[in-house]
């Protein structure tokens, strides 16, 4: 192993504000994926992962379950820690944000900046989302509120997620100062940001339009660091949270041994969370003379059936079940295969069933089989290579390809491209046996050595296909070792070829490594297990923001609203249009100087027009006139709702209420 052949790879380290569902799991499988094929292409290798435990949501969560943050926040770590233990995640260490070195450290560090002058001492006036910890000025949120005489009295940021005003005296950081050295840093390393496209969104949305200042303390609940030199105020949570990926390695403390090695490491996020990642980390450390971590990758979304994970929707799927009925690498390699990493993706039960039925059970189970128990029958298990006949030159290039485009894509991160990657090696080598034919050459004695060479090549890739599956899925890759009597457990990727001489027959008879489910029967249980915390209860609760407003076109903002003028107006007269079954011509009183007309295609919902007369209906009164049929003027548009069933009905309003009347 040479000196500098080190990998340091981090996840986030996650709020322990409820129970983690696949979002999270998603991330640190990637991560531990990652770390262990490192490890087996010879790399010392350092995977951190934790909990980022301080701040004002923490807080509110704690005390909504009547408990000091400290009772509330040890048993969410055990809990977090069984999960990690139940996936078989391989960390090197876990960190918590309350563990007292990295507290010792981050005082350390914030005294520095303030001593530098990259901190001082203002006031922040503006808006916060306790959900994200995160400061927005008016203008960067999605949407704001306003009372009746305009003043802003709320908002939402970006996320989606409520804002609440902040007044209070706070330290900032002098980000501004640094915007011309990061949009540099980004030109000189050019896979600092991945996937590229994201690179394009932080230099354009943020850093562009200028940097500002960033808050970094507050004083207004008591969750947090504490400022050394001025402790009513703690320390901004996310100041807090970046730093842990180098106090981890023992940076700011006695030994910092393992920072000297690991740092700068490969940080892996949510695309959420990438601005916090790409724009404020790199600064704090350049500001403390530090490097930026050597890539910052920002991967999508899983959603659920088509949704954003909520348990409003009944749709938050957790590992726990899955992994309890259909084992552990099933759930790992589905999370990894189902969506390009860097893309969002979408989880569905019945998606999840057909990869374990078609990938897992039919391509790679039926390989194996078909494999182990062809030796048994035809050699007695023994495995002998024979002469390359012409099938093997095609089977050994598609396989040499495989390999290469393997590796090639996990260095890149592209973990479903390298599984899938492994199932173009499973399906040729399937193919193998439909064009050979063992149990064709089974028949003739002439053909023996033929035959054995074919099952030997079987064999051979079978090894090759179980080495590559083990950072995804070990237990499986052990399994299919034994079955082909390899005595290694674990096989490294370092220089792994295809030509392999066995010594030991393949088992006498093997068990099939992945049973074929019911497909309705499982996609049900999937279902009942979404929504649902570990005991299996429902806990459905009304969150308002995370409701699905079912909407059919893009949102607008308020000012586009407001170019909309609604009025009520009372039919005067209305008739069939000669020429066309489905116009209707309305004339109406919308409190114009005159009545005006307007021409609707509800004639088939209304054959007895003349009911209408005397109604009052709702129009869109600034609407551009324009001619219909060639020679009809319409004056605006009538409102009508559409029925799932296709029923057009007008939108009818009191009696009482006077013509011309605005709505909004
Ligand atoms: N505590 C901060 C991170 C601080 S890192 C110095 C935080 N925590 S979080 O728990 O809210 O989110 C952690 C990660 O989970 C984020 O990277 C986020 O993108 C990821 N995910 C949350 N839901 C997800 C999905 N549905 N799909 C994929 N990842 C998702 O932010």
């Amino acid at each position: 192993m040479t000196e500098n052949k080190t990998f340091y790879i981090t996840t986030p380290i996650y709020y322990p504000s409820g129970k983690l569902h696949l979002g999270s799991t998603y991330t640190t499988i990637a991560c531990d994926v990652l770390a262990r094929y490192k490890r087996l292409m010879g790399y010392d290798t350092f995977y951190l992962t934790g909990l980022d435990e301080h701040g004002q949501k923490i807080q509110q969560r704690a005390e909504a379950a009547g408990l000091d943050p400290k009772s509330y926040l040890d048993p969410m770590a055990d809990e977090v820690k069984r999960l990690w233990a139940l996936l078989d995640i391989n960390y090197d260490k876990f960190i918590r944000t309350t563990d007292s070195y990295h507290e010792e450290a981050v005082q350390k560090i914030f005294e520095k900046l303030l001593a530098q002058g990259d901190i001082y001492l203002g006031k922040y006036e503006g808006w916060y989302s306790v959900s994200d910890e995160e400061f927005f000025t008016e203008s960067q949120l999605a949407e704001v509120y306003r009372d009746t005489d305009g003043n802003v009295i709320g908002g939402m940021a970006p996320s989606g997620h409520e804002v609440e005003k902040v007044e209070e005296e706070s330290y900032f950081f002098r980000m501004s100062k640094y915007a011309d050295w990061l949009l540099e840093y980004y030109e000189e390393h050019p896979t600092f940001i991945q996937p590229e496209i994201r690179k394009n969104e932080m230099v354009n949305t943020f850093i562009k339009p200028g940097l500002e200042d960033l808050a970094v303390s507050r004083t207004t609940f008591t969750w947090g660091i504490p400022i050394k030199s001025n402790p009513k105020h703690v320390i901004y949570v996310w100041l807090d949270a970046l730093f842990n990926y180098i106090t981890a390695l023992g940076y700011g403390t006695d030994d910092d041994s393992l920072y000297q090695k690991f740092w700068p490491g490969v940080n892996m996020v949510g695309k959420d969370i990438l601005r916090f990642h790409t724009i404020y980390w790199p600064i704090f450390l350049h500001a403390l003379g530090l490097e930026a971590p050597t890539q910052v990758f920002g991967h999508g979304w899983y959603q659920v059936d088509g949704r954003k994970m909520s348990k409003s929707f009944g749709n938050v799927v957790y590992a726990e079940p899955l992994v309890a009925r259909y084992g552990l690498d099933p759930y790992r390699y589905y999370i990894l295969r189902a969506m390009p990493f860097g893309n969002d993706g979408n989880f569905t039960a019945e998606n999840y069933i057909d990869r374990i039925n078609f990938d897992l059970a039919n391509d790679l189970g039926n390989l194996l089989n078909r494999t182990v128990a062809m030796i048994n029958k035809y050699n007695a298990g023994k495995i002998e290579k024979g002469e390359a006949s012409e099938f093997d030159v095609s089977l050994a290039e598609v396989a040499q390809t495989s390999l290469n485009n393997y590796h090639a894509a996990m260095d890149k991160f592209e973990f479903s491209v390298a599984l899938s990657e492994i199932w173009t090696l499973i399906s040729r080598t399937n193919k193998y046996i439909d064009e050979t034919a063992p149990w064709q050459l089974a028949k003739a004695e002439e053909d023996k050595a033929k035959l054995n060479n074919v099952l030997y090549h079987l064999v051979a890739n079978l090894r090759v296909v179980a080495a590559l599956l083990q950072p995804y899925m070990h237990a499986t890759s052990e399994k299919i070792f034994a079955q082909l009597g390899l005595i290694e457990t674990q096989i490294e990727l370092e220089g792994l070829e295809m030509d392999y001489d066995f010594v030991n027959p393949v088992v006498a008879k093997g068990e099939p490594i992945f049973p074929r489910l019911d497909v309705e029967e499982e996609v049900a249980y999937i279902k009942s297990t979404m929504d649902s915390d570990s005991d299996g209860a429902a806990k459905v609760e009304w969150k308002p923001e995370e409701v699905d407003l079912n909407l059919t076109k893009d949102e607008i903002k308020f000012e586009d609203f407001e170019k909309i003028e609604i009025k009520i107006a009372e039919v005067i007269a209305v008739e069939k249009v000669e020429g066309s079954d489905k116009l209707l011509k309305f004339r109406l009183d919308a409190g114009d100087s005159e009545n005006r007309q307007i021409l609707s295609g509800i004639a088939k919902f209304y054959p007895k027009e003349q009911e209408l007369v005397g109604k009052k209906l709702q129009i869109v009164a600034n609407l551009k006139p324009r001619k219909m049929m060639k020679k009809y003027w319409s004056q605006g548009m009538i409102l009508s709702t559409e029925s799932p069933d296709g029923q057009l009905r007008v939108c009818e309003v009191d009696a009482s209420v006077p013509n011309g009347s605005l709505i909004g």
